[in-house]
C-alpha cells in the first residue's frame, strides 16, 4: 500500500465498536495520516471536530452520515469536512484495504480541486471580468496575469505557455491567418492549461507514471479552464476558452473532452495541440527526458492526420527548425 497516500490528512472516525475503530485507525495511520481521532457517540462529534479540525469524517457501523452532517453543519453552510461512510469506501465490510485508501484520497483530492476552482472563479469574477469590459490593453494585461498563474503550475517549465503561444502564432501566420487572428491566438494560447490550477499538486507534480484514475483527474483541466474563461465578453477570451477546452482533442476524434474530430476542432486549439506537444517533447519534464528537436519534429509529422491537423503540421514543417525554437520574444 502507498504509505503516504494520506500524508497530512487528519481524520476523525465516528461510531463502530472499539476494535473495528482501532483497526481502522491503524490502517489510516499506516497510510500516512498524522492524526486519527475516534469518537464513540454522535453527541461528541461537534466538539471533537472543532478541536481536531479533521479534513474528513469517516462513519462506521450504523452511524447515520446524514445525522453526523446535521451536527457538524446545522445551517447547511457547506463549511464542515465531508462525512463518508467507511462501507462506501471499503465496498466490503469495514476494512479499507489499498483500494479503500486510494478511493478516500481521490475523494479528498476532488474536494480540494473544487475548492480551488471556486477560489479561481471568484478571482476571475471579481477582477478579470470587470476589467475585460474596459480597454483591450487591460484585457490583454489581465490575461497575461492569468497565464502566469497557469504557467506557475505547469510542471517545471516556467516559459512553456509563452513558447507554445509563440509557435502557435507563427504557424497561424504561415497558414495565412490575418493579423487579428494571429494576435488573438498569441494572447489566448498561454491560457491553454489554465485549468491545471485546479489539479492537486500530488497528481500534477507526481514524478513517474500516473494511475488511470489520476489521469482522469488531469483530463478535467480542459473543461475546468474553459469554465473559468467562459462568458468573458471579449474576442480574445472566447478564443482562450476554445483553446483551453479543445487543445487535447485529436484530428481522428480520439481526444478529450468532447471527442471532436477534424475541422470541428477550433483552429486555435488545433494549432496549440501541435505547439504544446512539440514543446513538451523538447523540454525535460518530471516524467521524461528532453527529446532532440529532430526526433520531436518526426513525432509531430507522424501524428499528421491522426493526432494533428495535417495543414497545421504542414505549417509547422514549412516554418523550419529555426522557427520552432526561436523563443517567444519574436512572434
Ligand atoms: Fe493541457
Ligand atoms: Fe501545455
Amino acid at each position: 500500500m502507498d504509505d503516504d497516500a494520506l500524508a497530512g490528512t487528519r481524520v476523525l472516525v465516528i461510531g463502530g465498536n472499539r476494535d473495528v475503530a482501532e483497526s481502522l485507525r491503524a490502517q489510516l495511520t499506516a497510510a500516512g495520516s498524522p492524526s486519527v481521532d475516534l469518537v464513540p457517540a454522535l453527541d461528541l462529534v461537534a466538539a471533537q471536530t472543532a478541536a481536531a479540525q479533521p479534513q474528513v469524517v469517516l462513519s462506521l457501523g450504523d452511524t447515520d452520515p446524514a445525522a453526523v452532517r446535521a451536527r457538524l453543519d446545522p445551517l447547511g453552510l457547506d463549511a464542515a469536512p465531508p462525512v463518508v461512510p467507511v462501507a462506501e469506501l471499503a465496498g466490503d465490510g469495514e476494512a479499507l484495504g489499498a483500494a479503500g485508501i486510494a478511493r478516500l484520497r481521490m475523494l479528498l483530492e476532488h474536494r480540494a480541486m473544487r475548492v480551488r476552482l471556486g477560489e479561481l472563479e471568484a478571482i476571475v469574477a471579481s477582477q478579470a471580468l470587470s476589467a475585460f469590459r474596459d480597454t483591450e490593453v487591460i484585457r490583454v494585461d489581465t490575461l497575461e496575469r492569468l497565464a502566469r498563474a497557469a504557467e506557475y503550475r505547469d510542471d517545471n517549465s516556467p516559459e512553456h505557455t509563452q513558447r507554445v503561444a509563440a509557435l502557435a502564432a507563427r504557424m497561424a501566420r504561415h497558414m495565412g491567418q490575418d493579423d487579428r487572428m494571429v494576435s488573438l491566438i498569441r494572447h489566448a494560447a498561454p491560457l491553454h492549461d489554465l485549468g491545471k490550477i485546479a489539479i492537486p499538486d500530488s497528481i500534477l507534480l507526481k514524478p513517474g507514471r500516473l494511475e488511470p484514475e489520476e489521469f482522469e483527474v488531469v483530463k478535467t483541466h480542459a473543461v475546468l479552464g474553459a469554465r473559468v474563461l467562459a462568458d468573458g465578453h471579449s474576442e480574445v477570451l472566447g478564443v482562450a476558452e476554445q483553446v483551453a477546452r479543445s487543445h487535447h482533442e485529436r484530428w481522428d476524434g480520439d481526444g478529450y473532452p468532447d471527442g471532436l474530430a477534424g475541422r470541428d476542432i477550433p483552429l486555435p486549439a488545433r494549432l496549440v495541440a501541435v505547439a504544446d506537444v512539440f514543446d513538451v517533447l523538447v523540454h525535460e519534464r518530471p516524467y521524461k527526458e528532453a527529446w532532440s528537436v529532430e526526433n520531436a519534429a518526426e513525432e509531430i509529422r507522424g501524428g499528421a492526420g491522426r493526432q494533428f491537423d495535417p495543414d497545421v503540421v504542414a505549417a509547422f514543417d514549412g516554418l523550419g527548425a529555426g522557427s520552432w525554437t526561436a523563443g517567444f520574444e519574436s512572434s
